[in-house]
């Protein structure tokens, strides 16, 4: 597909949000006989590549899941590796993010990060707020923490009854609108505790593409299979 044909599937299938299970990055360096954190490393700009794609098609929203809670049972070396680059992410983006329009908000458990870190996130949140589209990076994020972090705040609120509309707002995502598109590389066909309560219509697509190796041509295969799904929303389409 060209740019052309992507931006006129982005509007007329109305993908406004795809979220990324942004996998393989491991597998790809063993592949070439590299360590790890060289994964991480090309993943990382693979990550600039594919966001830039998908605002240049016209998406408005993406996710991407950088970091799990459960990814700190990695080692000291892979973790802070991972923290570096995100690290080098945040103190280079803004220019890129203003350009483009783009609000960036990370996702996620903030305590646990680096102090530094949770510093320079929160600038940056601030220094993008203008932006129309959304940027949502995903750091020690887990759906069912976010679950009962919601849930906690709103008890805290004194809410003893909630609707659909309020828990979404109490979410980490509240600003966005849910992901049309999750799609996850690498062959795992899971979830993995990524946007539980956000993805419930959302389409899925599975490549086994690692993701170092995901690029425009990629993406165009997997805007092209959610153009090709029905979304029934649990009601009949004639
Ligand atoms: C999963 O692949 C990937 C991660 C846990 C890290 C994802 C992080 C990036 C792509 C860098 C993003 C950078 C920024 C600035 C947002 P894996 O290591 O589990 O791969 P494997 O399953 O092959 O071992």
């Amino acid at each position: 597909m060209s740019l052309e044909e992507s931006k006129k599937l982005v509007l007329e299938k109305n993908l406004r949000h795809v979220a990324f299970i942004m996998d393989g990055n491991g597998r790809w360096a063993k592949k070439k006989g590299m360590p790890r954190e060289y994964g991480h490393t090309v993943g990382a700009k693979t990550f600039k590549n594919v966001i830039t794609y998908c605002y240049e098609c016209g998406i408005e929203c993406v996710t991407v899941y950088a970091f799990s809670t459960e990814n700190w049972k990695r080692s000291e070396k892979e973790v802070s590796a991972l923290m570096k680059l995100f690290s080098a992410y945040i103190d280079s983006a803004y220019e890129d993010l203003s350009k483009n329009n783009i609000r960036i908000y990370f996702i996620g458990d903030r305590a646990r990060l680096p102090q530094a870190l949770i510093k320079r996130m929160g600038e940056l949140e601030e220094k993008t707020a203008a932006g129309k589209r959304i940027l949502n990076i995903a750091l020690n994020y887990g759906a069912r923490d976010e679950i009962l972090h919601a849930v906690n705040t709103l008890l805290q609120k004194g809410a003893t009854s909630v609707d659909e509309e309020t828990f979404s707002k109490a979410l980490y995502t509240a600003d966005s609108p849910d992901p049309d598109l999750v799609v996850r590389t690498a062959g795992e066909q899971r979830l993995s505790n990524f946007l539980l309560w956000q993805a419930a219509y959302s389409e899925f697509y599975y490549t086994d593409t690692l993701w170092p190796d995901m690029g425009k041509e990629q993406l165009d295969k997997a805007f092209a299979a959610f153009g090709g799904r029905v979304r029934r929303y649990g009601a009949v389409v004639e």
